[in-house]
């Protein structure tokens, strides 16, 4: 059952928390790294270390150093590596040519009595190989308050590791509740920790529009809003300036953020705003109830593709990384098959159905975002109808979908709701957060058992699968504590299934570290399910 938590670590007093220098050495780390070797004298870190870093690699160490500072007190001096030699014990954050073999990143960390040596190729590298770092240190680390009495104590450890997959991803919807911009930062916080690295917002729904878009200021003045369940306006969005700060703050993380600008169904909040874009011209409201409804654009209309080419002109400017999601799921073709418009569309453009009309708007879609140099990700149900010649596809509907994809030689990623819908139940229990859904419970075992390369596949094929990702749709979500509690552990689980090797994988092994995690957890004041209860 769902609770709201009231963090007490906060006010424990410092005695009992403190004093750890006998406390056996654990090696604690999730995702599980490739290899660990334990063996020598373990390092202890204290005012007077050093962090050593490569120019190009200083904002990693600014961020080791910020990480360090609120538990230890300590204001870690960060010198570059070309100047003079250090007699202090020291970090060391090195790029180096040699970490090729560990891809883009990887990295490889050791710990000795007088130096912490972290090597990568990239900036990346040495990013997860910080966060490794956190996970070897006491779980006091992870406290927001200076906690006296810590031995600081990192094992002696020889650590080699690289992903397994490069889509390692965490979904949030922000339409069917709203989460402000500090929220989202935490949440990308958390996922930074785990090595997760792509963030998939999902900003457009029937029940809210949650992006500024310059050209069509109603979008945000009419579509983020609607009347809440108690009758008050319920809604928000976010102005391009919180986009850009987010997004900066994801790159300072390593995560690229995918937004996600639905089409051509789930789209009633934009309808609202703009009825002449639907088939019927409306009116409608911005929508109060969860569910799949018929209003959907009207594919017909030149004046669709104008609006949707204009949103998607300044989606594009906002967001760096290579994929623009567009939705595509669950898109009813009742309107389309009643309105004269789509029909002539039909007709003109030679198309068998109504599946096809709705292939014709992502295949048109797909050639605009190509020509802006992004490429487009959407649901499975963008198979149907024939895929756009530089469409990736999200399989949710289970895995066929990125099954057909990847046999067509198309990319794709994983996030089949059997095993990765976090908004999902994680228990029986009739008061469990998620219940309102009929599915089976999702328990953090189960997250953990899967496997996003299907049998069915080949290995030439398997390629095609760029990893996968964990939805979380928040019709039954409301407050960020149930952020947390939906998402922690499932996402660790998630983690170790797309970073760590399959030969890594150990369902005892990993509930014996998840179990110290839940220590830190603590640590940060914040809400999750023991998956022990
Ligand atoms: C979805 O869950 N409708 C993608
Ligand atoms: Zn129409």
């Amino acid at each position: 059952m769902y609770r709201v938590v009231i963090c007490t670590l906060a006010v424990l007093s410092a005695a009992a928390v403190c004093c750890h220098a006998d406390r056996p050495m654990q090696v604690n780390v999730i995702p599980r790294p490739t290899a660990i070797e334990v063996r020598g004298d373990g390092f202890e870190l204290t005012a007077d270390t050093v962090i050593l870093v490569d120019e190009q690699a200083r904002d990693v160490a600014e961020y080791l150093a910020q990480m360090l500072k609120p538990a230890t007190g300590y204001t870690l001096g960060i010198r570059n590596l070309s100047g003079d030699p250090i007699q202090h014990p020291v970090i060391h954050l090195r790029l180096e040519a040699d970490a090729e073999a560990l891809g883009d990143e990887g990295y490889r960390l050791q710990a000795t009595a007088t130096k912490i040596d972290i090597t990568a190729n990239t900036p990346a590298g040495l990013f997860y190989g910080c966060q490794t770092l956190r996970q070897l240190l006491p779980t006091e680390i992870d406290s927001q308050e200076a906690v006296e009495g810590v031995a600081w104590a990192v094992p002696g450890v020889k650590i080699e590791d690289a992903p397994r997959f490069v889509w390692r991803g965490m979904h949030l919807d922000v339409c069917r509740h709203f989460f402000d911009k500090e929220t989202v930062k935490q949440y990308l916080d958390r996922m930074a920790r785990y090595k997760l690295n792509t963030f998939h917002w999902h900003l457009t729904e029937d029940q809210g529009w949650r992006i500024e878009i310059k050209q069509y200021p109603l979008l945000t003045e009419v579509g983020a809003w609607r009347t809440g369940e108690d009758g008050d306006r319920y809604g928000g969005f976010y102005t391009q300036d919180d986009i850009r700060e987010v997004v900066a703050y994801a790159e300072s993380l390593f995560i690229t953020v995918v937004p996600e600008i639905e089409m051509p169904g789930h789209s009633v909040a934009a309808l609202a705003t703009y009825p002449e874009l639907s088939c019927t011209g409306g009116p409608f409201e911005v929508e109060t109830k969860w569910g799949v409804f018929k209003d959907v654009y009207c594919v017909g209309n030149d004046k669709t593709f104008e609006f949707i080419q204009n949103v998607l002109t300044e989606v594009v400017a906002l967001f760096p990384g290579e994929y623009i999601h567009v939705g595509g799921d669950e898109c009813p073709k009742d309107r389309w098959v009643e309105c004269p418009k789509c029909q002539a569309r039909i007709k003109a453009e030679g198309l068998k159905d109504e599946h096809e009309l709705q292939s014709y708007l992502i295949k048109r879609i797909d050639t605009f975002l190509t020509s802006s140099g992004k490429k487009l990700i959407g649901w499975d149900e963008i198979l149907e109808g024939g895929l756009a010649p530089g469409a990736a596809v999200m399989s949710w509907r289970g895995v066929k979908g990125g099954i057909e994809a990847a046999k067509l030689k198309r990319y794709a990623v994983m996030s089949p709701h059997s095993h990765l819908y976090f908004d999902f139940k994680q228990s029986k229990d009739p008061d469990e957060l998620g219940a309102l859904y009929k599915h089976n419970p999702t328990p953090l075992q189960r997250v953990y058992s899967y496997e996003p390369l299907p049998d069915e596949l080949t290995e030439d094929e398997t390629k095609y699968i760029l990893g996968a990702q964990a939805n979380v749709w928040t019709e039954p979500i409301e407050t960020p504590e149930q952020i947390q509690y939906m998402t922690l552990p499932r996402m660790l689980g998630l983690a170790e299934v797309v970073w760590s090797a399959k030969d890594q994988r150990d369902w005892n092994n990993f509930e014996s570290r998840i179990i110290g995690e839940y220590a830190r957890f603590d640590r940060m004041c914040l809400t999750y399910r023991d998956h022990r209860r």
